[in-house]
């Protein structure tokens, strides 16, 4: 079992405009990354609340749940919330909230020897790092540069910690892998 943030980022490290927006990201022009090969070998998902908003929002989940099953299949959702958030029909939807560690028994055990992939934001992912519990980072980095957003990773974690295991060109997309060590 492996955990996995995969995400595309701007050039200076967003996940997303001030206002939640990808457009920066959409705008890319040419070839863009496959995720197909790393989304098969994903068996449990992990988010916060705005990312998890802002697929409801973009794809008109609600108005049209069978894509949920297009994107993600049947595969065990966790969403980090405090919130009472509208359910996807037919989703395998887990709420959570409180401290990662509380809820990583249920997410590992549900992953089974698969890849559990934290899609976001940064500050989840910071609190998985925080546990000790954040195998890889690989970055689709867009040719983007934004003054403000949502940040990628909001943690210090040197290169101690980190190495360098893949770099790809993509069109116009730089595809970094590093290996993130655990903590002495
Ligand atoms: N570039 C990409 O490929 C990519 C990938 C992923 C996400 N994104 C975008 O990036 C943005 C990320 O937004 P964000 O940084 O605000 O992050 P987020 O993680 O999606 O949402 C943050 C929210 O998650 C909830 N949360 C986090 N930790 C929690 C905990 N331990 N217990 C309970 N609730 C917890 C809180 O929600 P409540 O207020 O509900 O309690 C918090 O306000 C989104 O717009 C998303 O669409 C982009």
């Amino acid at each position: 079992m492996t955990i996995v943030f995969n995400t595309a980022t701007t050039a200076n490290g967003y996940l997303a405009d001030a206002d939640h927006s990808l457009a920066w990201l959409f705008e890319v022009p040419g070839e863009v990354p496959d995720m197909a090969p790393f989304t098969e070998s994903v068996t449990t998902l992990v988010m916060g609340s705005h990312t998890y908003e802002w697929l409801l929002r973009e794809e008109r989940l609600l108005d049209d749940p069978q894509k949920w099953q297009g994107f993600y299949g049947s595969r065990p959702t966790y969403v980090f919330t405090t919130r009472d958030l509208e359910v996807v029909p037919g989703a395998d939807l887990h709420f959570v909230h409180g401290p990662v560690t509380e809820a990583l028994p249920a997410i590992r055990s549900a992953a089974e020897d698969g890849v559990i992939w934290l899609i976001g934001g940064g500050d989840l992912v910071g609190q998985f790092l925080d546990a000790d519990a954040l195998d890889e980072i690989v970055l689709a980095i867009a040719p983007t540069f934004l003054a403000v957003g949502q940040p990628l990773l909001p943690r210090d974690l040197h290169a101690d910690r980190l190495s360098l295991h893949g770099v790809e060109r993509v069109g116009q997309f730089a595809l970094v892998t590093y290996l993130v060590g655990r903590h002495d």
